[in-house]
């Protein structure tokens, strides 16, 4: 398996895969790989109310298992019952704790990196400094491990900075300060416990400009496939206003960045940092998320993550060919040459976000979803925190509920599509943005 990989001459049978998370991602993620041919069964783990629970004799190709992300022997043990043969971990605080290494340490083939190549979004200081020692284009920064050595250094550059958390804060480990005293104030909230743990180090960064764009290759340590450019919407509120998200919708692929400029980004930025990842002997199996500001000066590197984006995944997904599963099970192995070329559908992708009243700060919970929704060929609804309560009613359980993708021949269709099924799905004090994907709609 992942171990004796070197010698194969074509791709090991790939029929179970094992998905690990909960969110939007994951099931679009469990979505497309059950739709790849030969595959009989995905699970999703826990996944959530959008997807089905396994009934004994029924044969289901998609459903989900009842093991958290941390249940790492839980886990093993279903994939060795199970004879489960490619695993995919959707979100970074299992692979930070070692899941994909504990899976492949037992011969595995895992999708997503180990530990050691999770730093690259777990430590932000030490992503940083492999970003300097690589000249990788990214933010002048400083680490700082005090709130009087960042005052100190502020009081120098009587500028404003950017704070951030070192370690993983849910995304929401970051200050844009707009000015000197907004700085300092986010300086000592950072290191007054805010953060837990994840505060006890600290970035500052000077302020770039520009749109941002999230691109993710897929890597098998070695070679990398690289996906459509996304664009996500971090803010909550319409016109880019409100508070930072985990993202309120997206849309691929985005025209910020062509083929040229995509090929820039990949001979800038994401080779660089997987030889960087090479040089410090990680073996880089999963997705390189390369979150990016494209500047006056050119694509910067704003941060990296170790996985898919949430919600870049659910727009990116509809679009993938039918090798989707052997590409992922080729990267697990370290084997990309093996796999077949992966087909990228032309179509425009978009997806919009649904989250709970009082999101982000306080989502309320236990919200009766409905939906007049009839399935159809050009949009998806992804689950992210809804759940089957006692009476076997669908609730929400988290800040973001749901995802609606849709596709179309233009953004202007593709987004019509969504708003138009999204009309049918209602619970009390659901919010979303209308004007997702203002940047390429015309109407
Ligand atoms: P991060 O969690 O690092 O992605 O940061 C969250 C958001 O903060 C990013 O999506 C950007 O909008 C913003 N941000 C982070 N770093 C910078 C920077 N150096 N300059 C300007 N904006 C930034
Ligand atoms: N959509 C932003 C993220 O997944 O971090």
């Amino acid at each position: 398996m992942a171990n004796s990989a070197s010698g194969l001459q074509s791709l090991p049978p790939l029929q179970r895969v094992l998905v690990v998370g909960s969110g939007g991602r994951e099931h679009s993620l469990g979505w497309a790989l059950s739709r790849c041919p030969g595959i009989e069964q995905v699970w999703v783990s826990p996944g959530n109310g959008g997807i089905p629970e396994r009934t004994e004799g029924q044969t289901q190709t998609f459903s989900k298992l009842p093991l958290s992300e941390g249940d790492r022997d839980g886990l093993l043990q279903h994939c060795r019952s199970a004879s489960v043969d490619l695993v995919v971990v959707g979100p970074e605080a299992p692979l930070a704790a070692g899941l994909a290494d504990h899976l492949r340490a037992a011969g595995l083939a895992v999708f997503g990196p180990g530990a050691d190549g999770a730093q690259l979004e777990a430590s932000k200081a030490w992503a940083k400094q492999l970003m300097d020692e690589a000249g990788i284009p990214t933010a002048g920064h400083w680490a700082i491990s005090s709130a009087n050595e960042g005052l100190a250094l502020l009081e120098q550059l009587q500028r404003p900075l950017v704070v951030k958390a070192d370690g993983l804060a849910a995304g929401k480990g970051v200050t844009v300060a707009t000015s000197v005293t907004d700085t300092a104030s986010a300086i000592r909230e950072a290191f007054g416990g805010r953060f837990g743990s994840a505060g006890d180090r600290v970035v500052l960064e000077e302020c770039l400009q520009g749109p941002e764009v999230s691109i993710f290759a897929l890597s098998d340590g070695e070679r990398m496939v690289i996906l459509p450019p996304a664009q996500d919407h971090k803010r909550l509120l319409e016109g880019d206003a409100g508070p930072n998200t985990g993202g309120m919708g997206a849309y691929a692929p985005a025209p910020l960045l062509d083929a040229e400029g995509l090929e820039t980004v990949r001979r800038q930025i994401l080779e660089p940092t997987l030889q960087a990842l090479r040089d410090r002997e990680i073996d880089y199996r999963g997705v390189i998320y390369a979150g990016l500001m494209l500047t006056a000066n050119g694509p910067q590197v704003i941060e990296f993550n170790c996985r898919f984006g949430d919600p870049e995944c659910q727009t990116l997904m509809p679009l993938m060919g039918p090798q989707l599963a052997q590409v992922l099970q080729a990267c697990a192995i370290g084997r990309l040459d093996l796999a077949p070329a992966l087909t990228i559908r032309s179509d425009c992708s978009v997806c919009v976000v649904v989250a709970a009243a009082g999101y982000p700060d306080a989502p309320r919970k236990g919200d009766p979803i409905t939906s007049q929704l009839e399935a159809g060929a050009s949009h998806q609804l992804f689950h992210a925190g809804t759940r089957l309560n006692e009476q076997g009613i669908l609730v929400s359980s988290g800040g973001r509920v749901l995802t609606m993708s849709a596709q179309g021949s233009d953004f202007d269709q593709a987004f019509a599509a969504a708003y138009e099924a999204l009309a049918k799905v209602t619970f009390e004090g659901m919010q979303y943005r209308r004007d997702i994907g203002h940047q390429v709609r015309r109407a």
